[in-house]
């Protein structure tokens, strides 16, 4: 993808939300669940705890905490979506998408309402598309939302993968704007060849759910990590270059790199081959592990909270994850500094000895 004609208009967020469960599932909880230790996650992921959603709460309830706070920082509501694209890899149900349970409980009446499946890439890919709608005039409103609840799909025997995923939402209205400002550039791409890398091998057409694909334990998450490793710090690299020299500029003129938050030692590797330095790139994974296509969002929405961003900061999205899929896209920010608080319910901590979530 490329930078879009001038005769386009262009596309830019205009209000940003989210949302995490209040359960925490600390390094502690999966010691008691699993052969690991604080120590190994800590050192090789950087993650300390992570949230895992209620057993009430479906993908689409944290993402209609995420929306609506995103629709009140833009000023607008639910009846003023256009479109409403959800990124997930873990929708309530297949069938209907995600995205339209959401559009129910959100009131969005006259949004058209779909899923995008690139998992952990598919708020950079719905960047993409919005611009891409936006600046065609497709749509003047649209409601973009990364939500997972990535527990679901996690087999808490498989040490693995268990230290790595959590639950959550990350939610974003883009609006036009003009030219030269907003969405400057997305840059994506796939590689499907190297699709099992990370899969979950049953559930869908080719192995449908039976007592066997329960029973193999196929329903879950499997993931080769350390292939994916070098895959995703290339990945990542790569193509933040890409957007940065179709959007014109240098790394040196970013003023803050959101990387999708897949592992510490993933980041800091891309950050140095970018030579970044360290306060330009955003890590929260401490906090919320790999949240996959919410991963993006959350940390937008908490640096805006922060009152970090001013208009006319460049910025930096990129995301690596299964399919494969990665990608990136520099955005010009116009936002007014925020000085709200962050509307997030009341937290507690679980203590309770081997919690399985
Ligand atoms: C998963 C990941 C954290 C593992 O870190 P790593 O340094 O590559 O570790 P390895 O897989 O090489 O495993 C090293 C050892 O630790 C063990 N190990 C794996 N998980 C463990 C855990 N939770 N606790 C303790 N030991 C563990 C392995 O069994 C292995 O033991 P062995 O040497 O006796 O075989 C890392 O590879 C990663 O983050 N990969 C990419 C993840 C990713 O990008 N995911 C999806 C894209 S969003």
């Amino acid at each position: 993808m490329t930078r879009p004609p001038e005769s386009l208009r262009g596309a830019t967020i205009t209000g940003t939300g989210m949302y995490v469960p209040e359960r925490r599932l600390t390094n502690a909880d999966l010691e008691r669940m699993v052969d690991t230790s604080d120590d190994w996650i800590v050192e090789r992921s950087g993650i300390r705890e992570r949230r895992i959603a209620a057993p009430d709460q479906a993908s689409s309830d944290l993402g209609l905490i995420a929306a609506q706070h995103a629709l009140e920082m833009a000023g607008l509501g639910p009846e003023d979506v256009d479109q409403l694209i959800v990124a997930t890899t873990t929708p309530d149900r297949f069938l209907p998408s995600c995205a339209c349970t959401l559009q129910a409980k959100l009131g969005a009446s006259k949004a058209a309402a779909y899923d995008i499946f690139a998992a952990c890439s598919g708020f950079v890919y719905g960047l993409g598309l919005t611009r891409g709608l936006i600046g065609a005039g497709v749509a003047d409103t649209v409601l973009l939302v990364g939500v997972e609840t990535l527990s679901r799909i996690t087999d808490y025997e498989d040490r693995n993968t268990c230290v790595l995923f959590g639950d959550g939402a990350g939610a974003a209205v883009l609006r036009p704007c003009a030219p030269g400002e907003g969405i400057l550039s997305v840059s994506i791409h796939s590689e499907g060849s190297m699709g099992d890398i990370l899969e979950v091998p049953a559930g869908g057409s080719r192995a449908p759910a039976s007592a066997e694909t329960v029973a193999r334990r196929d329903h879950y998450v499997k993931m080769r990590g350390r292939e994916l490793f070098k895959l995703a710090v290339r990945g990542m690299e790569e193509s933040l270059m890409r957007a940065l020299e179709t959007a014109g500029l240098g790394v040196a003129e970013l003023e803050l790199v959101i990387p999708h938050q897949a592992n510490r030692r993933i980041i800091d590797a891309m950050r140095g081959r970018l030579a970044l330095p360290e306060d330009k790139v955003v890590v929260n994974i401490d906090r919320y592990g790999n949240t996959s296509s919410a991963s993006i969002p959350i940390s937008l929405d908490e640096l805006v909270r922060a009152g970090r961003l001013k208009p006319g900061d460049n910025l930096g999205f990129v995301a690596f994850g299964g399919g494969l899929t990665w990608g990136a896209s520099v955005a010009r920010w116009t936002l007014a500094r925020q000085a709200a608080a962050v509307p997030t319910a009341e937290e507690h901590v679980i203590t309770a000895p081997g919690t399985a979530p």
